[in-house]
């Protein structure tokens, strides 16, 4: 501003009173149009209508009593003690996913003053990570109750101690336990220990359900006297979004790992491509998105990619990038072909389905350069998904290649083609778990002429096949762990490939396939999928929450048949939770059974 002359201020200034006054009226214009039609209709109405009756309107409050631990709803007379805060103190703590262990040595609260936490941990590589950590944190407190302190509270000091400072990946082995311990003297001591970095994220996590808002004070509020020691039952805590059928923009995605980082869910895998669309921009194929996305603003650029790695890390939260092949493949695909070579076949008789033409070698070319660069973005190479969902033989049946051979067998050895190309592309070493979809191929005979113990995604199918073989398995069974179910055909004439009905919460709940079929050392944990084919942007967060929650507790700490007031009640606080850092989560019952604990 200094160095502008006199002439040029005076036009500024003369133009900025300008803008001012159309911004004011502006303002004037909306607020009034919007409360002309929209929210003072009703008041006014009341008001003119009822004047005695409306002026001094107010809707009666209620109080909570804990009794025979359970929460009992009163009129407010004397005391007034919020649900939160009956719930939190009168039965078990409502944490999700429920500890392995946890203790009370009293049932007492405090109020904390937010503006005095302090956390001490030590240097090292994931110092950066943990300041991340504790940074959330804070933020997360500041969502559940904005502003300043008005109560007068106490303070906080959060000792973490790592025994590994070193691990800053996530991987199967990773130990992800953590203890806490919260007491109370003249300030609270929390100290939370963990193996690394992703346990005591994990810790943070439950300490953080450990506070919550007391409408009643206005305040937040901490439950002390309490020590935990928790870990998960199974290492793979997975959660699929299908970004091929509809598009899901990377925010919206980021607010999905926010969820899962709550509930500990520890894998989001993104089927990336399908048929129909292909978002994602690979460096050595760029092709396949310039041609296959649904439009210029519908892609992941590689750097979208890594941006979303670094904020699931941070979140414990680790990527699994799937391009699924040799079928579901067409959209991007066709326009790589040169006359009649074709990549794709099958496409024009099925859209929703095409197939890698097993005659065309550069297929496999392709493929190999897919892998390379989808290794390279995860930075990680212990899991790579390979796909090989729903191959369709009696495509291949024509080809040259499959001439008398059974059609299974040919399947098997075009699946070691593929396998042979992403050893290739991991610098001539296989990534030590190689998933695929279960099919008819993830079966005996086929299974023994594979080249690698695959580990299967067991979507649909008999798993004691798998098991008896030795092959490890990711649970996802439809029916079970499918989020996308119930929506009907998506069109009437449509016949087939419908998932039905609608999987309420606790048939994720209760589904425990390892107690059915054993092997539980094969089982490396599940993964709710989300197929798109019916939901976007729009309604991802419903869909995904709060089911995948209710798969997480299952996951994570397995409880056995619990008690169902107890259940209820920490699935409705953790959705609160949810809905406090903005995310979206359906509703499981009328609010009358939230406000009326153990009656619905
Ligand atoms: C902070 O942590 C270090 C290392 O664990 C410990 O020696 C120190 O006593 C802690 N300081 C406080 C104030 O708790
Ligand atoms: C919060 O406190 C700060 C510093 O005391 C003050 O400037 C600010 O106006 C306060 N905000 C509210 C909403 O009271
Ligand atoms: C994980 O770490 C904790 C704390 O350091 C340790 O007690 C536990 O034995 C470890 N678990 C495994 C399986 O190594
Ligand atoms: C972690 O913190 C560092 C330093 O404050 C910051 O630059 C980085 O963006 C953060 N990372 C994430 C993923 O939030
Ligand atoms: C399999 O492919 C053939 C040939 O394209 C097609 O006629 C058939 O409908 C497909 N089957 C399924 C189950 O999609």
């Amino acid at each position: 501003m200094s160095k502008l002359n006199n002439r040029s201020k005076k036009i500024l200034d003369i133009s900025s009173t300008i803008m001012l006054v159309v911004f004011v009226v502006c303002c004037l214009l909306l607020m009034f149009s919007y409360t002309d039609n929209v929210s003072s209709t009703r008041t006014k109405y009341l008001r003119t209508n009822f004047p005695n009756f409306y002026n001094d309107f107010e809707v009666q409050r209620y109080t909570w009593k804990c009794e025979n631990q359970k929460c009992v709803k009163y009129l407010v007379e004397d005391e007034e003690t919020s649900l939160a805060t009956c719930n939190m103190l009168c039965s078990e703590p409502a944490i999700w996913p429920k500890p392995v262990h946890i203790k009370l040595t009293n049932r007492e609260s405090s109020i904390i003053d937010k503006t005095k936490i302090s956390f001490n941990f030590s240097q090292g590589p994931v110092k950066i990570m943990l300041q991340n950590a504790t940074d959330l944190f804070i933020k997360s407190l500041e969502s559940l109750k904005p502003g300043n302190q008005s109560t007068p509270g106490i303070k906080l000091s959060i000792n973490i101690i790592l025994s590994d400072p070193n691990t800053n990946k996530l991987k199967l082995n990773t130990n992800e336990s953590y203890e806490l311990t919260v007491l109370k003297s003249d300030s609270l001591a929390v100290r939370l220990s963990a193996a690394n970095f992703f346990g005591a994220r994990h810790g943070l996590e439950t300490l953080n359900q450990l506070i919550w808002f007391d409408e009643v004070v206005n305040e937040l509020r901490i439950l002390h006297g309490v020590e935990i020691r928790d870990y998960p039952k199974f290492p793979y805590r997975g959660v699929m979004i299908d970004t091929a059928r509809n598009f899901f923009p990377v925010d919206l995605i980021r607010k999905v790992v926010d969820g899962m980082a709550m509930a500990k869910l520890n894998v989001l895998h993104l089927h990336l491509t399908d048929a129909v669309s292909f978002p994602i921009v690979l460096p050595k194929v760029q092709e396949l998105a310039r041609f296959g996305a649904y439009g210029p603003d519908m892609i992941y650029t590689p750097q979208d990619i890594r941006d979303l790695l670094q904020y699931s890390l941070v979140r414990g939260v680790r990527l699994l990038l799937e391009v699924d092949a040799p079928s579901h493949v067409n959209a991007g695909w066709s326009f790589l072909q040169e006359g009649a070579n074709k990549f794709v076949i099958c496409g024009e008789s099925d859209i929703f389905n095409g197939h890698l033409n097993p005659d065309n070698d550069e297929v496999l070319q392709v493929l190999e350069d897919i892998y390379s660069d989808l290794l390279d973005l995860t930075d990680n190479n212990e899991l790579f998904h390979l796909g090989s969902d729903e191959v369709n033989l009696t495509c291949w049946q024509d080809t040259k290649s499959a001439n008398k051979i059974a059609m299974k067998l040919f399947w098997a050895q075009y699946t070691n083609k593929m396998i042979d190309r992403l050893k290739n592309a991991n610098n001539n070493e296989l990534p030590e778990h190689v998933i695929m979809w279960s099919s008819p191929l993830t079966e005996s005979p086929y299974f023994e002429k594979l080249d690698v113990k695959v580990t299967v995604q067991l979507w649909l199918g008999d798993p004691s096949s798998v098991l008896s073989h030795g092959h490890r398995v990711i649970y996802s069974t439809v029916g079970h762990w499918y989020l996308d179910c119930g929506f009907g055909p998506w069109k009437p004439s449509m016949h087939g490939g419908v998932c039905d009905p609608y999987t309420p919460w606790h048939t994720f709940y209760d589904y425990r396939p390892w107690v059915q079929h054993g092997h539980q050392e094969l089982v490396l944990g599940g993964e709710v999928c989300l197929w798109s084919e019916q939901v976007g942007p729009d309604s991802l967060e419903t869909r995904i929450w709060p089911r995948s929650a209710a798969f997480a507790e299952r996951i994570w700490s397995d409880p056995s048949a619990g008690d169902d007031y107890d259940i209820y009640t920490r699935l409705v606080s953790f959705s609160d939770r949810l809905k406090s850092r903005g995310i979206r989560t359906a509703a499981i019952w009328p609010l009358w059974c939230s406000q009326n604990p153990g009656k619905c």
